[in-house]
């Protein structure tokens, strides 16, 4: 049955409290129709278009750079171009394609949106794994950095939010062996919300070093990192209400 299962709504899950997505795969509609409610949606759908605006200009500035000396490009830029399209292209995607006001997403069934985000999801963390590893194997001495720590965090965090996704696309399933579906995902996000946070720290200390800098201006390199602190929040928030709303559910039932 999965990767297409839908599973029952837990007691205040967001994805029905959102966008009252059911179980007949039908495509998301807002159930709100209050004046408030609908000043919400579109506050967040505004957030929305503001983390698409900032991922595009960090990606594509980090594009440039990576690409200042033209082709072909070194360890240290291939390992740049790889981890930012994979953590900050591909898998903020990842994140905000579950999210019912993201835009290109939000008009999916909860089915498609959920492949979108495991199909994006093992995209982008195979890119950026691969980008780390370029570095680890360029370098004699290992996690001396702030950059380099924050980049191991996040590399474990992703990789086990990887495993751990195939467990709560698997949650149906895993009922049967006496595991909690929600404990899965509620696991999943969290691991998820580390590994992508720390991502971001990542980006924002490779954006400090002198090489950037020098390229960049410093003016500049303080724009782009408010510009990866504001979308990582924004990307961040969602996920976080799933997290809490899960956690009560798995407590109270
Ligand atoms: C999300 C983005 C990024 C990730 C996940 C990442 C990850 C890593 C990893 C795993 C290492 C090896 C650490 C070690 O073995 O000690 C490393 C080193 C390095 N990275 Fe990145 N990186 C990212 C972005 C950047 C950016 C934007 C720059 C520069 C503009 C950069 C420049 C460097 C340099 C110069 C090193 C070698 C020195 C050091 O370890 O700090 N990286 N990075």
């Amino acid at each position: 049955m999965p990767p297409n299962a839908t599973d029952p709504p837990i007691d205040g899950d967001p994805e029905i409290v959102y966008n009252g997505a059911d179980k007949s795969n039908q495509a998301p509609q807002f159930l709100s129709t209050s004046k408030d409610d609908y000043k919400l949606n579109i506050f967040q759908s505004s957030l929305n278009q503001i983390a698409h605006i900032l991922i595009g200009m960090t990606v594509g500035v980090m594009l440039l750079f990576t690409m200042r000396n033209g082709l072909p490009i070194g360890a240290t830029p291939r390992h740049i171009t790889l981890c930012v399209l994979g953590y900050h292209l591909l898998m903020t995607q990842a994140i905000l394609s579950l999210s019912p006001h993201n835009s290109w997403s939000s008009r999916l069934t909860l089915v498609h949106r959920r492949r979108a985000h495991w199909i994006l999801q093992i995209l982008g963390s195979s890119l950026a794994l691969a980008g780390c590893f370029i570095k680890i194997l360029d370098k004699t001495v290992h996690w001396n950095t702030m950059h380099g720590q924050f980049a191991l965090v996040s590399m474990v965090f992703t990789s086990v939010a990887l495993v751990n996704g195939l467990a709560s696309l698997y949650a149906n399933e895993l009922r049967g062996l006496r595991l909690s579906p929600n404990l899965s995902k509620l696991t999943h996000i969290c691991f998820g919300i580390v590994g992508f946070s720390a991502a971001s720290i990542t980006l924002c200390y490779g954006l400090d070093k002198n090489m950037f800098r020098t390229w960049a201006s410093d003016d500049f390199t303080t724009a782009m990192i408010v510009f990866v602190a504001t979308y990582t929040a924004i990307i961040v928030i969602n996920p976080f209400i799933s997290f809490f709303k899960k956690g009560r559910g798995l407590f109270t039932n």
